[in-house]
């Protein structure tokens, strides 16, 4: 009997090729799993008009983890003139399938961990490693969106916020409002994870990013939440930002910067500002973390331009895998599968065309692998 049941989604272009690099790496570090394959993508939008079918919401729920590859999204309209030609003008929308995934199963942490590992050509400075803890199902993801705004809408709030009095005479077809919603107890919980992270991985501080200057409510919130939480946490030094600093800051002074906590769109902007200073969409991964089940993807997108080259650097997947690994309990595996990819980047002998080499996708994989039977 396999110990684990693992979902496997690989989704839309390149998503296939990394997913089967990150496959090689599990089996060659002897992760005892039943890999059960999921629906999701492009594919199951046109063809059933839901990029991420009922019966894969059944699957992730009834497992202990699920690696996922890469999804294509495009904004609503182009979305919609791809669907399969009976399925227009039934009202469908086009979510992404991602964004849904983390809502819907309450993957409320978003982890990214961004290391320079040594000798990776493309380190932006060596010795960076930061981890961004990004909220994952609230704030502008909300999904609670207006275009064009509805009059019941925009007579409520010309009545009860001052401020809109500067759009109120412009027709509503030429207004648009997406609700930024910041919860209490949403802002606690991604907090509180970054703070317990910190704790046990002996990190030297947190840092809070809002913009609370300016935008008061949401964010204010969730300033004062994460100062709530920061007092349970003594022993953790911690100090609080506004995200457009933030992005100068850590491109100044890297070292200054440890864990860093976020609401979700300043989380996913700076989780890719790190991940490009430690070697770019080739590195970046994340973990979706829930109460009882957690999704591991690379950050990257599904690359339709390289699909089926398989050319992509496969290592962002395979430190996704590796972050499955530490989520199952299983560190030691987690442990050797990263001094692999390690070691692999140090020796400098396979490199990806972004590493400014020639091996293929494949190629990466099968060296991390040789390692790994070394380290075994
Ligand atoms: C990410 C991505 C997604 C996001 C997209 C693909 C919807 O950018 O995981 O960071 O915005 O969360
Ligand atoms: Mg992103």
């Amino acid at each position: 009997m396999s110990r684990y049941r693992i979902a496997w989604l690989p989704g839309d272009g390149i998503g296939n090729e990394v997913m089967a690099a990150a496959r090689l790496v599990l089996d060659q570090v002897g992760l005892e799993a039943e890999y059960l394959p999921g629906d999701i993508g492009w594919e199951f939008w046109r063809c059933e008009g839901d990029a991420l079918p009922q019966r894969t919401l059944d699957l992730l729920q009834s497992v202990d983890a699920a690696l996922f590859g890469a999804i294509t999204s495009k904004p609503a309209k182009a979305a919609e003139a791809e669907l399969n030609p009976e399925l227009h003008g039934k009202g469908l929308v086009y979510r992404s399938p991602i964004v849904r995934m983390r809502q819907m199963l309450d993957l409320y942490v978003c982890l990214r961990p961004c290391k320079a590992y040594a000798g990776n050509p493309l380190n932006f400075r060596e010795g960076i490693n930061l981890v961004v803890f990004r909220e994952n199902t609230e704030d502008l993801y909300s999904g609670v969106e207006f275009n064009p705004v509805p009059q019941e809408l925009s007579g409520l709030l010309e009545k009860i916020s001052p401020p809109f009095s500067a759009f109120k005479d412009l027709p509503n077809d030429e207004v648009a409002i997406s609700c930024k919603i910041n919860t209490k107890k949403g802002s606690a919980a991604i907090v509180r994870a970054a703070f317990d992270f910190a704790r046990k991985d002996k990190r030297k501080k947190v840092t809070i990013v809002h913009k609370a200057n300016v935008v008061r409510a949401t964010d204010g919130l969730f300033l004062d939440e994460a100062a709530a939480v920061a007092r349970e946490y003594p022993d953790i030094p911690m100090d609080s930002a506004n995200v457009d600093a933030i992005c100068m800051w850590l491109l100044k002074n890297p070292d200054n910067y440890d864990v860093l906590v976020a609401p979700n769109l300043y989380g996913d902007i700076i989780s890719d500002l790190a991940a490009q200073m430690v070697g770019g969409l080739g590195f970046g991964c994340s973990g979706n973390i829930g109460r009882k089940m957690a999704v591991f993807e690379p950050t990257h997108g599904s690359a339709p331009k390289y699909a089926d080259q398989w050319k992509v650097n496969p290592i962002a997947t395979i430190l996704a895998s590796k972050m499955m690994l530490d989520w199952l309990g299983e560190k030691e595996k987690g442990q050797r599968l990263e001094e692999a990819v390690a070691t692999v980047i140090k020796e400098g002998r396979v490199r990806t065309y972004d590493m400014g080499g020639q091996a293929a996708t494949m190629d990466m994989a099968e060296a991390i692998g040789e390692k790994l039977s070394v380290l075994s």
